[in-house]
């Protein structure tokens, strides 16, 4: 048994529901466009950043655009980065001039971009850095760019720390943390970032945060909001969040009880827009992504970084229009719908996903197979099969074990062969639609084996 506290929790059901966000990487970052962390990769002070803050102006933002986009995809949330580890807040804080209130754009973007996505139907999500690389209380620690990639003196960073208070900042994110949950209505997810405790000499953890200080001030906010795991406070969240990685099976905790999980994933590699980066990944494989997030009973939020002029740029664009497309035809398989019950094992180069109350099941093929797809051991359990995308009926048998032919295969009895076109459909992934009976229910669609030669 864990000592861990108890604390009271956030509202996943709509989440668990909806599937799939879209994540917004957007900052002073988007000019440089080498990646949202370049401040410590290239080991940039203060001084050389400023010209960015000074020269921020995103002359063809229209955050209409960005919601739509997300929501023709298919993305029921978003989730923004109010402000990244690089200090720098989208929305006009008080307690802060580095805002974008003070740059050319001259007034609070996030409020814009949330009205935005409220009007499209979205739910609202922040993400806010606990690191901030701009503070002058923030103590600089091993990835501060200050201390360049810690080439300074230990002992030069205790000097410039002796004159940093951590207790001013973390009263500076209540302060903050209490704006955003005071001035822009209901907001659905908070999305911290991040702890490391374990990085040698002097990572942040909860008590550098005040992680407990700030739940508390959320849950008396506005006490259904979803709070990621970042915040080092056991116990505390209400989602785990792997990060450029699909999870093999769905996540549990450490006595195996499933836990409510959403994977992020970017479509380049980098968060913040980055310019030369050539590793997009296929619209396909963003798809294949999605579902194999929610087989394994998670959700996907999907980055973008808009330029610095404020638009998404046609690969991300390209990427959300492949989504909307296959969404489209396909979106019964992701919304509503969880791992499948342990019983049905997944057929070869395929991902199940399960609607529990409509008791179908979703069969995603991501190579097309010649003639048949075998799902195993299904036995009795199908009442009728048809392709998602058009409603076409598919037939299927039962394998008995009776003997094969030349033409038929033996097989194992339970086995199912579902007859599939010649020809994929021309669909990124197609979908197979299984309806499961109820109790007694009789099979359709269903014909003996020899009926087929
Ligand atoms: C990270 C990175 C970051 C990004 C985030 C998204 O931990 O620090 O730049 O915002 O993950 O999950």
């Amino acid at each position: 048994m864990s000592a861990e506290k108890s604390f009271p929790h956030g509202d996943t059901a709509w989440f668990q529901r909806d599937r799939f966000g879209m994540f917004i990487h957007w900052g002073l970052y988007s000019m440089p466009a080498r990646h949202e962390w370049i401040r410590n990769k290239e080991a940039i002070q203060d001084e050389d950043y400023q010209i960015y803050f000074e020269l921020f102006d995103p002359d063809m933002f229209n955050p209409k655009e960005w919601a739509k986009a997300a929501k023709d995809a298919g993305m029921k949330y978003f989730v923004i980065t109010a402000k990244h580890h690089e200090g720098f807040c989208l929305w006009d804080s008080k307690y802060t001039d580095y805002k974008a209130t003070n740059t050319p754009a001259g007034r609070d973007l996030l409020k814009e971009v949330i009205d935005a996505f409220r009007a499209e139907g979205l739910k609202v999500g922040l993400y806010y850095s606990l690191i901030d690389w701009h503070h002058p209380d923030f103590t600089i620690d091993t990835l501060h760019p200050m201390t360049r990639h810690n080439s300074m003196p230990v002992e030069e960073r205790q000097k410039i720390n002796a004159s940093r208070d951590m207790a001013k900042y973390r009263k500076y994110m209540l302060d903050q943390i209490e704006e955003l949950l005071t001035n822009y209505g209901k907001i659905d997810i908070l999305w911290f970032d991040f702890s490391y405790p374990q990085a040698k000499p002097d990572g942040k953890g909860k008590d550098d945060w005040g992680s407990e200080d700030i739940i508390k001030l959320i849950r008396k906010l506005q006490p259904h909001v979803i709070i990621d795991n970042r915040l080092d406070l056991p116990g505390a969240s209400d989602i785990v969040t792997p990060e450029q990685y699909t999870p093999k099976r769905g996540m549990t905790d450490e006595n195996g009880k499933p836990v409510v999980w959403e994977g992020c994933q970017t479509f380049s590699g980098s968060w913040g827009y980055y310019r030369d980066e050539m590793s997009w990944k296929t619209p396909e494989l963003c798809i294949q992504m999605l579902i194999h997030h929610v087989s394994r009973g998670g959700n996907m939020l999907m980055n973008v970084g808009p330029t610095s002029r404020g638009y998404i740029d046609s690969r991300a664009m390209n990427r959300l229009e492949a989504f909307g497309k296959w969404m489209k035809y396909h979106s019964r398989s992701i919304y509503n719908c969880t791992s499948a019950p342990e019983e049905f094992e997944e057929p070869l180069d395929c991902r199940y996903t399960y609607n529990p109350e409509t008791n179908r099941l979703y069969l995603h093929i991501f190579s097309w197979p010649h003639k048949k797809v075998v799902i195993p051991g299904i036995g009795n359990r199908i009442r009728y099969i048809q392709l998602l995308n058009d409603g076409s009926e598919c037939l299927f048998t039962v394998k008995d074990g009776s003997s094969g032919t030349h033409m038929f295969e033996k097989g194992t009895p339970g086995d199912a062969d579902v007859l599939l076109p010649d020809l994929k459909p021309d669909v990124a992934v197609p979908v197979l639609e299984i309806f499961l009976k109820q109790g007694n229910e009789r099979g359709t669609g269903k014909k003996e084996e020899n009926q087929l030669v």
